[in-house]
């Protein structure tokens, strides 16, 4: 028997339609988008081009050329902060941000962009009264996640990005622990940039991700190189998407995320939303008759999305993981969770937290098992 509780790293299973989708392409399509004029080629192009107007529908972005495909939230986030940021700079973010955002933020410091962290309060929480305390005249952009991969907080981003906008300054969004799991509608909630990664709550393969960029942004490209069009000279084009992306896609991986995100489009995300809260909320009720379990997140389960960490009084967080692995074939993340900063602010520093994140197809009795198990390691 295997549970799987980590989908906060990757989602697994799939919907069928998925591994269907990336074994056909690479079957029966095998090149990749406007790699030469013949039939397999102009079918890769219409894959890939149904796959930016599916993320875009998702995500309510006007126009899927200001989608750009990635390998991963992370490569997203990069290209969204080094195409962007310049020495002068103002970037405003949080203590609870993954080192897929902090990192590039970091080293764009030591290159002369200032960077304030918003600290985060005990269960991760900002408040956006504090974002407006900290504005300045060369404040150029404010970047957070949607949702912590630690403690699952989410923040409120409507209100962030409202007062960002008032205040003339751009707002980078990183959903990897969001999309396809919580409603995103990037002009409701006045957001410049969205990075996303395919792999998770989007159901897609690895090595798949995005970054939505609003209309009239423009960033400097990550990489240049060959788009498949615009060959004959040696500028890189500016039209977008092929301006930000180079080298032949992952048109498998795309075909792959496209199905994902149909399954969720027709399964709705309120309805992906309510099943992941009521796991979640099983999860919580089961760890408060744990004894020495500190819960970790916020009180309010409109304000947690599908992550739950806690400690064991007693027990390394490593040791509770291995165990579940070991004795009873269940899956949850531990230790830092690759978010040190967000570790430092909930106070659970450097020996981190256990995760459990379930997912869509995550079942009642999938909790009840792991449920059992950790009783069971705790009273050893
Ligand atoms: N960022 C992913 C996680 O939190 C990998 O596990």
């Amino acid at each position: 028997m295997s549970i799987y509780l980590d989908n906060a790293a990757t989602s697994f299973p799939k919907p069928d339609t998925v591994y269907r989708a990336v074994d056909q392409t690479l079957r029966e399509i095998g090149v990749g988008p406007g790699r030469g004029g013949y039939r397999r080629g102009l079918e890769a192009g219409r894959l890939v081009f149904r796959a930016r107007e599916a993320v875009s529908g998702l995500i309510g972005a006007g126009n899927s050329e200001r989608i750009v495909f990635t390998h991963s939230a992370t490569e997203a986030l990069n290209l969204a902060v080094n195409g962007l940021l310049r020495p002068g700079d103002h970037v405003i973010t949080t203590t609870m941000e993954h080192n897929s955002l902090a990192r590039p933020l970091h080293l764009a410091e030591q290159r002369g962009v200032e960077v304030t962290w918003l600290q985060a309060d005990g269960r991760g929480a900002i408040d956006s009264r504090q974002l407006s305390e900290v504005l300045r005249p060369e404040s150029r952009l404010v970047a957070l996640s949607h949702c912590s991969n630690v403690t699952g907080t989410i923040q409120p981003v409507a209100e962030i990005g409202a007062i960002a906008r008032g205040a003339g300054v751009l707002f980078l969004v990183d959903a990897a622990q969001s999309a396809g799991s919580l409603p995103i509608d990037v002009e409701g909630m006045s957001i410049d940039l969205l990075a996303a990664p395919g792999h998770k709550g989007l159901l897609g393969p690895q090595g798949t991700g995005f970054l939505y960029v609003g209309a009239g942004i423009e960033l400097t490209p990550l990489i240049v190189g060959g788009t498949g069009g615009h060959s004959s000279g040696l500028d890189q084009p500016v039209a977008m998407p092929e301006h930000l992306e180079s080298g032949t896609p992952n048109t498998p991986g795309i075909a792959g995320l496209l199905a994902g995100i149909e399954f969720i489009l027709n399964t709705g995300v309120a309805t992906i939303r309510s099943t992941e809260q009521a796991r979640v909320a099983q999860i919580v009720e089961g760890l408060g008759s744990i004894p020495g379990v500190t819960l970790y997140g916020p009180a309010d389960p409109e304000r947690r999305g599908s992550v739950v960490s806690f400690t064991v009084s007693g027990f390394d967080p490593s040791r509770i993981g291995f165990q579940l692995d070991q004795d009873y074939g269940i899956s949850v993340r531990v230790g830092l969770h690759c978010a040190p900063l967000a570790h430092q602010t909930i106070g659970t520093y450097p020996e981190g937290t256990v995760r459990v994140s379930p997912g869509w197809l995550t079942t009642s009795r999938d909790i009840d098992v792991f449920l059992q198990a950790l009783h069971a390691i705790v009273s050893q």
